[in-house]
């Protein structure tokens, strides 16, 4: 069920009738689909106090002056940091702690494709998948104490929920060049996200955890797709058709900030309540806003399409939590553990 713009929008502004001022943490937030999400929160939230990552801090400020006139009540901070890097993700997660003690919000769309190749940080991992994967997990971890204290916690990342699929078991970082490729980067981080905020999930059941895929967005992700004469062609001649399929930055933010406040993909009743007759569905029939299934039978965490519907893929995931499971936790617990 494709949950229709209205209802999206009608559930968002009910976020203004929030009295309890809100504390949230968007890494990602600089460009595209997480930008739109913050201007969204910032817009409709009462006194939020948000904290957002950037790699230059001098360029987002002009984010924060953008957010001062959305909601000039709101207190906007930037942190500066390249979470390519695991170790900049930990001191995100340092500097939050640091000023906060509760966190309603955690919102990771950070990450990028490149038709490049690999390309290794100083830490050896692949900068793709620590942007869309590691460094979102260590700050999910390092954050859980502060979510806990919230009233009813929240954490998203945008990616490819729904959209798991194998691993290859003997190299889950993809360190040897022969298994490197961008599809398989991709497969990995989304379905290492997904195993891995299953774990979570079960180990702090009052926090809402939700892994969507966004569909097409027409963000600065096409463009940066590939460098030289291939990323000069793709830009010309491939992006600009993608584009005309893709769905605006401001509605991508707009069901982004949805699925992070809706009692929808809440294990309780969320920041915002259902609607009560809501239209709920593309069809227009007005039927009320249904509260979506979880994966693992109901255990797990709200996997979601593009559409705003609840993404179906046990058949992927249950052989996958046996064969792989306790496999991707090991092994990202060793990553972490590695002593940058
Ligand atoms: N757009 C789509 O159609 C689409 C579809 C499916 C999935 N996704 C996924 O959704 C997520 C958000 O996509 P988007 O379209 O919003 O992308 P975007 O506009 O390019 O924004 C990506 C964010 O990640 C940061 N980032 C990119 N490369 C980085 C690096 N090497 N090191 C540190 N930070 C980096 C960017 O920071 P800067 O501003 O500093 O560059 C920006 O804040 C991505 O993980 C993407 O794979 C997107």
């Amino acid at each position: 069920m494709t949950i229709d713009l209205k209802t999206v929008l009608s559930s968002n502004s009910r976020l203004a009738s929030v009295e309890t001022p809100l504390v949230a943490l968007f890494v990602g937030a600089t460009s595209g689909i997480g930008l739109g999400a913050l201007k969204e929160f910032a817009q409709h939230a009462i006194d939020p106090r948000i904290y957002f990552v950037a790699r230059n801090a001098k360029t987002a400020r002009a984010i924060v002056d953008e957010l001062h006139l959305l909601n000039p009540r709101g207190q906007y901070e930037i942190i500066e940091k390249n979470v390519s890097l695991i170790k900049d993700a930990e001191a995100v997660a340092e500097f939050v702690k640091a000023k906060e003690s509760t966190l309603d919000l955690l919102f990771l769309s950070v990450g990028f494709v490149s038709l490049d190749g690999r390309q290794d940080t100083t830490e050896g991992l692949d900068a793709s998948m620590t942007t869309r994967y590691y460094s979102r997990l260590r700050i999910t971890q390092l954050l859980l104490p502060l979510l806990n204290r919230s009233t009813s916690p929240h954490v998203v990342s945008i990616l490819a929920g729904g959209m798991e699929g194998s691993l290859q078991e003997d190299d889950l970082d993809l360190r040897q060049a022969r298994n490197w490729s961008v599809a398989r980067a991709s497969v990995h981080s989304a379905t290492m996200g997904t195993l891995a905020l299953e774990r979570l999930a079960a180990e702090n059941p009052r926090v809402s955890f939700v892994h969507a895929y966004p569909g097409m967005v027409s963000t600065p992700l096409f463009d940066r797709l590939a460098s030289g004469v291939a990323g000069f062609l793709l830009r010309w001649l491939v992006v600009p058709v993608i584009r005309l399929f893709s769905r605006s930055v401001a509605e991508a933010g707009q069901r982004s900030l949805f699925l992070a406040t809706s009692a929808r993909y809440s294990v309780d009743g969320g920041i915002v309540a259902l609607g009560a007759g809501a239209g709920g569905n593309s069809s227009g029939s007005g039927g009320a806003l249904q509260r979506g299934a979880r994966s693992n039978g109901g255990r797990g965490i709200f996997l979601v399409g593009a559409g705003g519907e609840i993404a179906d893929n046990e058949k992927v995931l249950t052989p996958l939590r046996k064969k792989d499971m306790e496999k991707v936790w090991e092994h990202t617990e060793a990553v972490f553990n590695s002593g940058r």
